[in-house]
């Protein structure tokens, strides 16, 4: 197994292994789980791409999501992402499903909204746009390290509310519907998760991100965005460019995303696993005292 660095300090290709050895072999998961661990983004080139062998290969990182409701996939543990209508026809921009797929291009990291946020998505490639429909990352690990001593230490005590409805409210007012909004309260978790294998902590923000606990509501909007457009500024991010063949794990933890837009005339259909997070990677510690302690 080959480790080739891609990004400004985070993002590797691992060359000379498949998703299938990773699912099958305890060698190949550990050295792929420790290129997880410390490059948050990896890249797979030229795999055989199934949904058998995407969800194999995803549960050797932890326990699946089931897609939630009123996503495409619902009850299954694969989200479907597509602007591709019932009838086979790509919809039109002012489609649900385009307005979904442009709420995904704003930056975000997956499941902050959920009971339990996620550890790992893993996407893969099904149809391509033939120019943009990329996607792009950036390390709040690495943004979290360029912060001074004094703001690093703020973060690490503070915490934000998450809610799939904000995200949602940016693109159109009411492109979460009622039921997915009844389903889905929003979360509070710590700003800052501390990877518990390197102890090196992430700026845990998203789209989904609206206030501080604690803060009067302006100051934690401003806030918000302060750090969000930090952890996001020129220079910061690795563009992931699909090609037939391409699967990608990131660490939901460590990096945000976001969907790059691609001529609405044209197809594109991914599908996403989703790996709840675990104690061991560190999901207690970013709950508030308060819930740890009701728990
Ligand atoms: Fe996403």
């Amino acid at each position: 197994m080959e480790i080739v660095p891609l990004g400004p300090g985070f993002a590797a290709e691992l060359r000379g292994v498949t998703l299938s050895d990773i699912a099958s072999d305890d060698t190949a998961h550990a050295t792929a789980r420790a290129a997880f661990e410390e490059h948050s983004v990896l890249v797979f080139r030229d795999q055989e791409v199934r949904d058998e062998i995407q969800l194999a290969f995803s549960r050797r990182f932890g326990p699946p999501e089931v897609t939630k409701i009123g996503s495409q996939g619902t009850g299954s543990n694969f989200v479907i992402l597509s602007t591709i209508g019932p009838d086979g026809k790509v919809v039109p921009p002012d489609h649900r499903l385009a307005l979904r797929s442009k709420a995904n291009q704003l930056w975000h990291t997956d499941s902050s909204f959920k009971r339990v946020p996620a550890l790992a998505s893993i996407l893969s490639a099904r149809i391509i746009p033939v120019d943009g429909g990329g996607t792009e990352f950036v390390s709040t690990r690495l943004a979290f390290e360029r912060l001074g001593a004094g703001l690093r230490k703020k973060l690490e005590n503070s915490f934000a509310w998450h809610d799939y409805a904000h995200s949602r409210k940016q693109i159109a007012p009411d492109l979460a519907s009622a039921e997915e909004r009844a389903a889905l309260p929003a979360q509070c978790w710590r700003m800052v998760w501390k990877n518990p294998v390197n102890g090196r902590g992430a700026i845990y923000l998203a789209s989904h991100a609206y206030a501080v606990e604690s803060m009067e509501p302006a100051e934690g909007k401003k806030l918000i965005e302060q750090l969000m457009a930090f952890a996001t500024a020129p220079g910061a991010s690795y563009l992931h460019q699909w090609r037939k063949g391409d699967v990608v794990i990131w660490d939901n933890r460590a990096t945000m995303h976001r969907g790059r837009p691609w001529p609405s005339h044209e197809a594109r259909l991914m599908i996403r696993t989703t790996i709840s997070a675990t104690e061991a990677d560190g999901v207690e510690t970013m709950r508030p005292p308060s819930s740890q302690a009701a728990k």
